[in-house]
């Protein structure tokens, strides 16, 4: 495919031998699947990132992010792929995508210093005609407050020099099912032009590509969504705590409200949000909230649920254990998954850290077991890591369930553990092992004996 014939932001203004389709700015678990895609579209990509490590990892074919193989690695080399250190690859490029992280500041705030830095970066190479799309999370405002202004020191103008756009990432690390591809693209221009301009871009690699009407729209339908997903959760883990004490059966209730057709959507209980984006995202907006001298009520209620819940998950244990005459203070604890989520190797902000740091202060011995995760530090202590599942889970006094990995199987569990805490309803689900996909509600498992209890 000619990409530049297709793309009027694709339009040579360097001489060809020098010229990039796409420079990615921040090549982590947004950035190279972004440039993994475009390279399969036969767009001619380089990958622009301040890590030597990462840099040189790729160029030996080695990948660090779940989604891509280091064969997938392999094969974005052999069709033209480079990384590199060296910003002067941005004066060579056509388009330029930036994916660098939008992490917490100390004091709780949005940290836009990589945005910031990646922003001064480009404009001190931006060439006339260039297309630039912002596509870490942030707050609405961002792209024409902050990094407009930095492409601007360049002498070039946003919208009358170069194109300038929001497209936030909606990845899903670890989904099998929708990728890059076959998400739909989310795009907001600082102009007209600009948005038709990134919308063209995607298009290359992208199925669907929804426009909205500035920037500030796109930057917040990224936020909406997150906000959602972390609100929701901690509406079911506040029900999930005092279901407990109602004696109701919250699992059996949520699979029993699924089954409306319409206008509900089901969410689980579990040991906490984790991630890079359900407990951060949401910061970036209520910052932006409180610019107007008002807090954003429901994220702060959400934070404070979400938040309390490793600490609900200590006082779960704590009582199975009583129940059945020991103490959390002479127990071997073994924790069952560390990552934030199933079936990927990423650890940020994972709701296993704090429950680990209260399970120790607590006296607990701890030990771990992760399929995806060879060594495990809290708070600078290495954790012991059991590979053998069957007999660490037979050998702990107690079992916490803290990431469904695919590999913690229901009956497994059940046949080993002396206790267990299930935190995610692995043990509500249809074993996979018994090969039924639709098992109606009322035929949903449930716990075999004693000891083994759900969130
Ligand atoms: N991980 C996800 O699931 C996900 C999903 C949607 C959106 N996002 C958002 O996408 C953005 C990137 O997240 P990520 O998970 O890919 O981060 P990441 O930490 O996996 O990767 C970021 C990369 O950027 C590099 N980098 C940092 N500063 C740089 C700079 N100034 N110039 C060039 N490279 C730089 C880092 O070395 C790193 O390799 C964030 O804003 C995040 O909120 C992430």
């Amino acid at each position: 495919m000619d990409a530049a014939a297709s793309n009027p932001a694709l339009v040579p203004e360097q001489p060809a031998a020098a010229v990039s389709d796409l420079v990615v700015l921040g090549l982590g678990y947004v950035g190279l699947p972004l440039a993994a895609e475009a390279v399969s579209a036969g767009l001619k990509v380089t990958g622009l990132d301040v890590s030597d490590r990462v840099v040189d990892g790729l160029n030996s074919a080695v990948s660090h992010v779940d989604d891509l193989s280091s064969e997938d690695v392999d094969r974005m080399l052999e069709r033209g792929f480079t990384a590199t250190t060296d910003p002067a690859c941005l004066a060579a490029a056509r388009t330029i995508v930036i994916c660098v992280p939008t992490p917490l500041s100390p004091e709780g705030g949005p940290d836009l210093g990589a945005v910031t830095s990646a922003a001064r970066s480009i404009a001190a190479h931006l060439q006339p005609g260039t297309l630039v799309i912002l596509e870490s999370t942030t707050y609405p405002g961002t792209t024409d407050e902050v990094v407009r202004p930095l492409l601007e020191e360049s002498g070039l103008v946003a919208g009358a020099d170069f194109h300038l756009a929001f497209s936030p990432e909606r990845i899903d690390p670890g989904n099998a099912t929708f990728g890059v591809a076959n998400t739909p693209k989310v795009v907001g221009g600082l102009t007209e032009e600009c948005g038709e301009a990134a919308a063209v871009f995607y298009g290359n690699f992208v199925d669907t590509v929804v426009r909205t009407r500035g920037t500030r729209e796109a930057e917040m339908a990224k936020l909406l969504e997150n906000t959602y997903r972390h609100v929701n959760i901690a509406l079911v883990n506040e029900m999930a705590i005092f279901c407990q004490e109602l004696g109701v059966d919250l699992w059996d209730s949520i699979a029993a409200a699924a089954t409306k057709p319409f206008g509900f959507q089901a969410f689980y209980p579990g040991p906490g949000v984790g991630g890079h984006c359900i407990p951060i995202d949401p910061n970036y907006l209520s910052y932006k909230v409180k610019t107007l001298g008002y807090p954003f009520r429901f994220v702060e209620l959400a934070q404070e649920i979400n938040s309390r819940m490793p600490s609900y998950v200590i006082q779960r244990a704590q009582e199975l254990l009583n129940e059945s005459g020991m103490a959390l203070s002479r127990s071997k604890v073994l924790l069952l998954g560390v990552t934030y989520k199933a079936d990927i190797a990423d650890q940020r902000e994972s709701p296993a850290r704090p429950v680990a740091r209260k399970l120790a202060a607590k006296g607990a011995t701890l030990s771990y077991h992760d399929p995806h995760v060879e060594s495990w530090q809290v708070d600078g202590v290495d954790v012991p890591r059991s590979t053998d599942l069957d007999q660490a889970i037979a050998e702990a006094d107690l079992t916490i369930l803290l990431t469904d990995h695919a590999e913690y199987r229901p009956k497994r569990l059940e046949e080993y553990a002396r206790l267990l805490l299930d935190t995610r309803g692995v043990l509500r689900r249809p074993d996979p092992e018994a090969g039924t996909a639709a098992v109606p509600a009322q035929a949903r498992r449930r716990p075999r004996r004693e000891g083994i209890q759900v969130l």
